[in-house]
């Protein structure tokens, strides 16, 4: 009888700690051993020569979010998981979005709905709080947080979604009593709209003119509140999608001064500036996200944080809008204004394999860094670890197989998403994921999909270490 269902052997091995040339037995779904000469497997899969990581957690994706505005997201469960699975992640956890007037519960039973037979890779959701009152504080984020919908974004800016101070305060207490993570957008609303007055009173409607709209300073006066809020609490809270210096100052400024402030960042900020904005006619459209890219000395700082450890989460904030689609970025016509354009580019599947390529193998950061920053730190951030985000004896055998040799030019063909375009096409990348497994599952292989749609799980979070030591009884 043989010991393991499967055996990985001969790849060099990295998690968050160490890299080490062994076996990885897999038997349940579950990595059971570690070690040199393991005995054969009823299957065998040969790594020589390879890169093995823990499989991604992409901790901030939007997929089939309801919209607003008449807009509609291009990926699903189905798609989103899928391109996720090519890029070498195995868990994403995107949004269960509380429209105003909604109940919490009820946006997280369609979620479910959504997402239902779909997946091809486990999930988690965090809640989108956009509607905050007695029931929302009292009742249903307390139930939802014992239920594992431990974590939930509020935004400081979009009218349909902001949150004044006193209501991010009453969030932030709610996080402080009860053991939850909450993720902060910051950028000063009131701002924002003052200077998109002012650009469209001006005739400066182009795609360029949304960077214009949302420069550095809202986003540092916002991120200093959001810290700010989070001290007067006392409780942790992550500043999502950080774009440059002037934000990353505020952070490092209040880790120094003791506050449990983390950040996340996203590929954008490292590989894009506003200069793309900046494209012929409409073609800008396709990088208008928010925060948008700066400029390539925020790109430097934005490198530098993600070395120092000032952020602890790279996830790729994939908002899948497609270009050439009246329900996507031309929402209003391909003349329309900068503020009618729907917010967010694609990234999901190309978020791993542009910072395996760009930062460990040319040297900015190491394995180790690349897996922390990849898997290990937002499992451990939402209540996953040691569940996922690592490889050792218990966890699930979610894995990555890495080609470093391998060159890749990125092509929107090559994706599995389904928007039309990737931001990052014509980019040449070193090393690509030749394998992806989930719970021991082989889910693709050199380029192939092998596994079922629907295998994919829910995963309820557990209280984030990083709060629970907070937690007030
Ligand atoms: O532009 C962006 N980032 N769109 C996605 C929604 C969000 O705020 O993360
Ligand atoms: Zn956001
Ligand atoms: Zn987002």
């Amino acid at each position: 009888m043989k010991e393991f269902d499967v055996v990985i052997r001969n790849g060099t091995v990295a998690t968050a700690g160490d890299t080490m040339s062994c076996d990885i037995g897999i038997d349940g779904g579950k990595v059971a051993a570690l070690g040199v000469s393991l005995p054969e497997g009823r299957s065998e899969i040969d790594a020589t020569g390879l890169i093995v990581t823990p499989g991604g957690v992409d901790a901030h994706c939007h997929l089939d979010q309801p919209m607003g505005d008449g807009s509609e997201m291009a990926d699903d469960f189905e798609s989103g998981t899928l391109s996720a699975a090519f890029g070498g992640t195995t868990t994403v956890i995107p949004f269960a979005c509380q429209m105003k007037g909604q109940t919490l519960r009820a946006a997280v039973t369609d979620y479910h709905e959504r997402a239902k037979g779909k997946a091809y890779v486990d999930y988690a959701f965090h809640l989108i709080v956009s509607d905050v009152n007695e029931s929302v504080l009292g009742q249903e984020l307390p139930a939802l947080i014992e239920d594992g919908y431990t974590s939930f974004k509020i935004y400081m800016t979009y009218d349909d979604l902001k949150l004044d101070d006193k209501d991010i305060l009453d969030v932030l207490a709610v996080a402080k009593r009860e053991g939850g993570m909450t993720m902060i957008h910051a950028e000063n609303s009131d701002c924002i709209k003052w200077l998109t007055e002012q650009l469209v009173a001006a005739g400066c409607t182009s795609p360029k003119y949304h960077a214009a709209s949302r420069p550095a300073p809202v986003e540092r006066e916002a991120t200093h509140r959001a810290v700010t809020l989070a001290e007067i609490v006392d409780v942790p809270a992550l500043i999502v999608h950080v774009s440059g210096e002037e934000a990353i100052r505020q952070i490092r400024e209040g880790q120094a001064r003791g506050a449990r402030i983390l950040g996340e960042t996203c590929p954008q900020y490292l590989f894009l500036t506003a200069d793309d904005l900046d494209l012929d006619g409409f073609e800008g459209a396709k990088y208008i996200c928010s925060p948008p890219p700066r400029d390539k000395s925020n790109q430097d700082a934005v490198w530098k944080a993600l070395q120092s450890g000032v952020f602890q989460v790279f996830s790729s904030d994939h908002a899948p809008f497609r270009f050439d689609d009246r329900k996507g970025k031309k929402l209003k016509g391909d003349h329309a204004c900068f503020n009618h354009v729907p917010n967010g580019i694609p990234g999901l599947e190309t978020r791993m394999p542009l910072l395996f390529s760009e930062g460990v193998m040319k040297g900015r950061i190491d394995l180790q860094r690349f897996v922390q920053l990849t898997a290990t730190e937002p499992a451990r951030v939402y209540g996953l670890y040691p569940r996922k985000g690592t490889i050792a004896v218990g966890a699930d055998a979610d894995i990555v197989a890495w080609d470093p040799k391998r060159e890749v030019t990125l092509t929107n063909g090559l994706l599995h998403h389904n928007v039309d375009y990737t931001p990052y096409a014509g980019k040449v990348l070193t090393g690509w994921p030749v394998l992806t497994m989930s719970r021991g599952e082989v889910v693709c292989r050199n380029g192939d999909l092998v596994a079922q749609k629907g295998r994919g799980a829910f995963l309820p979070c557990d209280r984030p270490e990083y709060v629970k030591a907070n937690r007030v009884a």
